[in-house]
């Protein structure tokens, strides 16, 4: 069956319609961090420790966040952009000089709790390892992690 050429237009009409409904203009952006302020410049985590971080934390918690391509239609688009801004603001590893500046005791604090919620599975959060499944950290990772940054926050605490 053939469409007739109204309908064809109408499809076309209703297509762009929802699409424009949908589709949002949102500022998907990785601001530049200065390269001798990130927690890798600073305190130096071994490299398996380095990747735990970038595959479970740094889409909300530093500026080298991987947009989704959905991070432009609704309903993702204000959740997704709100959830990296939270987490930036918050905690954000490519600005640890900036964040922390300088406090020893606050990085400290800042490591013990991220070990915390690493193992009380609260970061990354539940919704996020959901579509992302590989960012969900395994015990064994969740462990490497704790016993570099607890091993860190004691060093610091001590200064
Ligand atoms: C999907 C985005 C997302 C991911 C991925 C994520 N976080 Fe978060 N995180 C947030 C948001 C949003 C907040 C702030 C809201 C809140 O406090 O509940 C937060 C808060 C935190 C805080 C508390 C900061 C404070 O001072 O209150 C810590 C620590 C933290 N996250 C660590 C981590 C660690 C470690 C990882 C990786 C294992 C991680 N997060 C992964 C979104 C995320």
């Amino acid at each position: 069956m053939k469409l007739s050429r109204k309908r064809t237009y109408w499809w076309l009409i209703i297509v762009a319609a929802l699409f424009s409904l949908s589709w949002s203009w949102s500022v998907a952006e990785n601001p530049e961090s200065e390269p001798n302020g990130t927690l890798e410049a600073m305190l130096h985590p071994p490299s398996p420790v380095e990747t735990i971080l970038r595959e479970s934390c740094y889409d909300c918690h530093s500026n080298s966040t991987h947009w989704p391509w959905f991070v432009h239609f609704r309903p993702f688009a204000s959740k997704i952009r709100r959830d990296v801004e939270d987490g930036r603001n918050k905690l954000n590893f490519s600005e640890w000089r900036m964040q922390t500046g300088g406090n020893a005791q606050l990085e400290s604090r800042t490591l013990a709790t991220s070990c915390s919620l690493m193992e009380a599975g609260m970061m990354p959060p539940h919704y996020y390892t959901y579509v992302h499944p590989g960012a969900a950290p395994s015990s064994a990772e969740v462990k490497r992690f704790c016993q570099w940054a607890n091993a860190e926050a004691n060093r610091l605490a001590a200064r």
